[in-house]
């Protein structure tokens, strides 16, 4: 692992509402919670976090290349129903090639049929699907556990 890994948390649109919305399938915490927690997490496994969302997908793909400048070395992304539809943030993360944790709150596979292709899984290190906001952190964790080079 190299000296204090730089990690963005992406998260996309309609996961501002997270607490609020559909508390039945993507539970009560909210966003800010989430983000509050795994920044505790991240300053205990000596990872550096960066937390954004965005309901806009230009904003998103934008978020990414700033990941080039900013010397991410993993992305931890949701990207919520653009999970289903979007090539071009797709072709974002394969151009900025930064190795990144695809992360579902709720299991994509037990919901209908729509939800259970993914534009991303492919080319993601792995995808973790239906563990409710624990999936950020079994994310993290296994960064943290993982050295760099085998996880590429
Ligand atoms: C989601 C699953 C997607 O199908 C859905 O559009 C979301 C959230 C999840 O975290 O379970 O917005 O990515």
């Amino acid at each position: 692992m190299p000296n204090m890994a730089k990690i963005l948390v992406l998260q996309g649109p309609n996961l501002n509402l997270l607490g609020k919305r559909e508390p039945e399938l993507y539970g009560r915490t909210t966003l800010e919670q989430l983000h509050a927690k795994l920044k505790e997490q991240a300053r205990n496994l000596q990872l550096q976090l960066i937390c954004k969302q965005s309901n806009v997908e230009h904003e998103l793909i934008d978020a990414i290349h700033q990941s080039l400048n900013d010397g991410i070395d993993f992305i931890i992304f949701n990207p919520a129903a653009f999970t289903h539809t979007s090539i071009a943030l797709r072709d974002a993360l394969t151009a900025v090639a930064i190795p990144f944790i695809e992360v579902h709150i709720s299991n994509i596979f037990a919901r209908e049929t729509f939800r259970w292709e993914s534009y991303f899984s492919d080319i993601a290190l792995g995808t973790i699907s239906g563990f409710g906001a624990e999936g950020y952190t079994l994310a993290l964790s296994a960064i943290a556990t993982h050295n760099t080079s085998s996880m590429k």
